[in-house]
Formats: structure tokens, C-alpha cells, sequence
């Protein structure tokens, strides 16, 4: 559940902006208590980044989440007047960055507010109230108070409307979602965070964001060498802000969308009296006796976007349910519906699970791994009740098979 701060309060801290560049300011608002994301679980809370740009006129990229709207007023003000503002941009029309951008709106009167296209659509979609915008096209640059903007759309990364904005003075990409994580912290850039924290978080956004669409995260990686922008900071509405080490979160990107097979093999399950627990660690077993490195992942236990996340440098599948009810059990069904959606590709697959007397799951998460266009390995495993030697055999020889497949392809 996502606690929210009290936004009837008309006293609030002492919030500053935090300079990144000669003309450009972080204004944005730190949610240390969000733990759930539209279904993502965000153990370490978020940002919802914004910034300020400080030319002859003033820019404001972005705005945040409705009842953060005071911190980034606040953040603003520590800067200038925030109805000095003369322009908005607004880069993604998600309402994290965008739910208090009426009011904000209101508050600075700018001269204009400034979305692509399908931007200024999925504004008036929102909000159902007029508001005076103006659409800007791929690739345009305009000239606002002798700093100049490009804008690069980036339609379905991860929505119609996305687009990147380019301040060319200071190379600053403004990735809205792109290249961004879901982790709260006192530090504003990458290079104050450990790498495996970068990697462990840029790696769960990317698995629960951007998956579906890594095919055109290569195009836009075409699209923006292309470009030859000159880069020295990229500027996420997300988490930390990348400047020298950049090219890291760009490696990873190419790295994630290109999807090379790999060794390791997840395993998730679910369990009613432990017999299909018991299937998932003779799986495990004959995994890792084979060749395969493993995680097995309880889902009594593990969300659903931390399986995601495992999964993202993954070769194969395997997931176990007991039936319950002729079908199959919440926590698996739950799972992959998401998984589905995320449309990982090259993936194997193996399905297991313990029944009483219908047994249906097994054949039901065989349908889905094929819907999935995962390539499953045989029928599975089924066992009723209570598995003997011969059944946990048998589970241990498909991990086996499973891991045989997956070592054989070329390495990621
Ligand atoms: Fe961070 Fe797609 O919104």
C-alpha cells in the first residue's frame, strides 16, 4: 500500500532544488514511502523528477505526482519565483509526471505548455478541462530564451505520447521514463550509488516497463546515434540522474533489449502442503546438476515484478502450481497473466504441480507458456497427492533436460 503525504498541509519543509548543470535545476519530489507502483513493488520508493531550466526565459520539464505538487512548488521557489515560468514541457503524460500539472499550470501561467501530439491528446484525455497547449514535432528545435530544444519522440517507450527532450547548451537528454529506476535516496546522481544497485534497479524498471517494447529500444538507439546529440548528462524522470557514467545505462539498455539466451533457469511455484514445493527443489536440483545456474522464486513470497525482474536475463521458465479448484493456484495465475503481458521472448519452458483428484493446472499453465510463445518441454509434470521417489525422479530429469537446453546456447 502507497502512503501518501498529508496534502491538506499548509506547512512544508524547507525542500531545495539541486543544480545539475550551468543552466538546469533537479525540482523534483522524493516518495520515500511508495512501495507499490500500479503493481510494481517498490521497496525503495521513487523520484518524480523535474527540472528547471534558467535561460533568458524559464523552462519547466515535467511536473510530478498530485500530492507531491507542493514539494515541487517549493523546490521551484528556491530557485525563482515559480510564476516566473514562462514555458512547460511536458515529456510523458503518465499522471506521475503530469497529475499536478493543471494546478501548476494554474499557479505559473506560462506561455505555453508544449507536449508532442499525442502528448497534448492523451493531456486533454486526462484532465477533460481546457487547457491551452501546443504540440511540438519529431525532431523540431525551438529557440526559448536563447536555449534550445529538440525533441525526439519515442512513441511506446512505454506510451503513444513519450517523447525525449534535448537541451543542446548544456547536452542534457531529459529521458522522461527512459533510462530511469524506482529508488528514493538523498543522492540525485548514479555515480553516488553503487553499481549493483544501479544495475539490480535500472534492471527491474527495464523488466517491468520497458520489456514489451525492447524492439524499439534498438530503433531508438539507432534513432539517437543518428541524431549525434552531444551527451553529457541523461536526465530520467526516475532516480537518479546519469552524468560521466551515462554510457553504463546505455550498455545495459542495448544489453536488455537485444535479450541473449543465458544459463539460468527461474523457477516459481506455489504450494498448498508442500508437494509442489517439493517438485520445484528436485526441479532445482537437476537444474543446477546439469549445468544451469538457478533462482527459485516462492510466489507466497516474491511479487510478481521481482519475478519479472529475475527473469529479464533468464533462458527458461518453469513454474509449478497445485489445482485448486480446477484451475489454477491465485499467487501462479496472478503471475502469469503479468508475465504475459511483459511478452519476454527466447524463452524455454517446463510446467509441474501436485493435484487431488481434477489435476487441471498443469495442462492451464502449458496453454499459457505456449500463449507466451515459450517452448515448453513436454507435458510436465503431474502428481497426485503427495510425490514419491519416482515423481520427484522424474521432476529432477526435466530440470535436467530444461538445463541441458539452455547450456547449449550461446552464452549471454
Ligand atoms: Fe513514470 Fe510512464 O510514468
Amino acid at each position: 500500500m502507497s502512503l501518501q503525504p498529508d496534502t491538506n498541509a499548509q506547512v512544508h519543509a524547507p525542500f531545495g532544488a539541486v543544480r545539475i548543470s550551468e543552466h538546469v535545476y533537479w525540482v523534483g519530489a522524493i516518495d520515500w514511502r511508495l512501495r507499490d507502483f500500479h503493481g510494481y513493488a517498490t521497496e525503495r520508493g521513487t523520484t518524480y523528477n523535474a527540472y528547471l531550466v534558467m535561460g533568458e526565459k524559464i523552462t519547466l520539464i515535467d511536473a510530478v505526482k498530485a500530492p507531491f505538487r507542493h514539494e515541487l512548488l517549493a523546490r521551484i521557489a528556491s530557485v525563482v519565483e515559480p510564476s516566473k515560468i514562462d514555458y512547460i514541457i511536458s515529456n510523458h503524460a503518465e499522471m506521475d509526471h503530469t497529475g499536478c500539472l493543471p494546478e501548476i499550470i494554474a499557479a505559473t501561467r506560462p506561455e505555453k505548455v508544449f507536449a508532442s501530439p499525442n502528448g497534448v491528446k492523451a493531456l486533454r484525455e486526462h484532465f477533460r478541462m481546457s487547457l491551452e497547449l501546443t504540440e511540438v514535432q519529431d525532431g523540431m528545435t525551438l529557440d526559448l530564451g536563447g536555449l534550445h530544444f529538440t525533441f525526439v519522440e519515442t512513441r511506446m517507450l512505454h506510451w503513444p505520447d513519450s517523447m525525449f527532450t534535448w537541451l543542446a547548451e548544456d547536452r542534457v537528454l531529459f529521458s522522461n521514463d527512459a533510462f530511469g529506476m524506482h529508488l528514493a535516496s538523498s543522492e540525485r546522481f548514479a555515480d553516488e550509488h553503487p553499481d549493483w544497485l544501479l544495475e539490480h534497479e535500472a534492471a527491474k524498471y527495464y523488466a517491468n516497463i520497458l520489456l514489451p517494447y525492447s524492439s524499439l529500444v534498438l530503433k531508438l538507439a539507432d534513432k539517437l546515434r543518428a541524431l549525434d546529440l552531444p551527451l553529457a548528462i541523461i536526465a530520467p524522470d526516475h532516480g537518479p540522474i546519469w552524468r560521466d557514467n551515462y554510457g553504463k545505462i546505455l550498455d545495459l539498455y542495448g544489453r536488455w533489449a537485444a535479450g541473449a539466451p543465458s544459463r539460468k533457469a527461474v523457477v516459481i511455484y506455489d504450494t498448498m502442503w508442500e508437494s509442489t514445493a517439493m517438485m520445484a527443489e528436485s526441479l532445482c536440483e537437476g537444474l543446477t546438476g546439469a549445468g544451469a545456474t538457478v533462482t527459485l522464486l516462492p510466489l507466497a513470497v516474491t511479487p510478481r515484478s521481482n519475478v519479472a525482474t529475475e527473469l529479464l536475463d533468464a533462458g527458461a521458465l518453469l513454474v509449478g502450481s497445485p489445482t485448486l479448484n480446477n484451475g489454477l493456484f491465485p499467487t501462479v495465475a496472478d503471475v502469469l497473466t503479468y508475465l504475459k503481458g511483459l511478452k519476454r521472448q527466447r524463452l524455454v519452458g517446463a510446467a509441474f504441480g501436485s493435484y487431488g483428484w481434477s489435476g487441471e493446472a498443469v495442462a492451464q499453465i502449458i496453454e499459457t507458456l505456449h500463449a507466451m510463445k515459450i517452448e515448453v518441454f513436454g507435458d510436465g509434470v503431474r502428481v497426485k497427492y503427495v510425490p514419491d521417489a519416482d515423481a520427484l525422479t522424474q521432476c529432477y530429469a526435466l530440470g535436467a533436460m530444461v538445463a541441458e537446453r539452455i547450456t547449449q546456447q550461446k552464452e549471454s
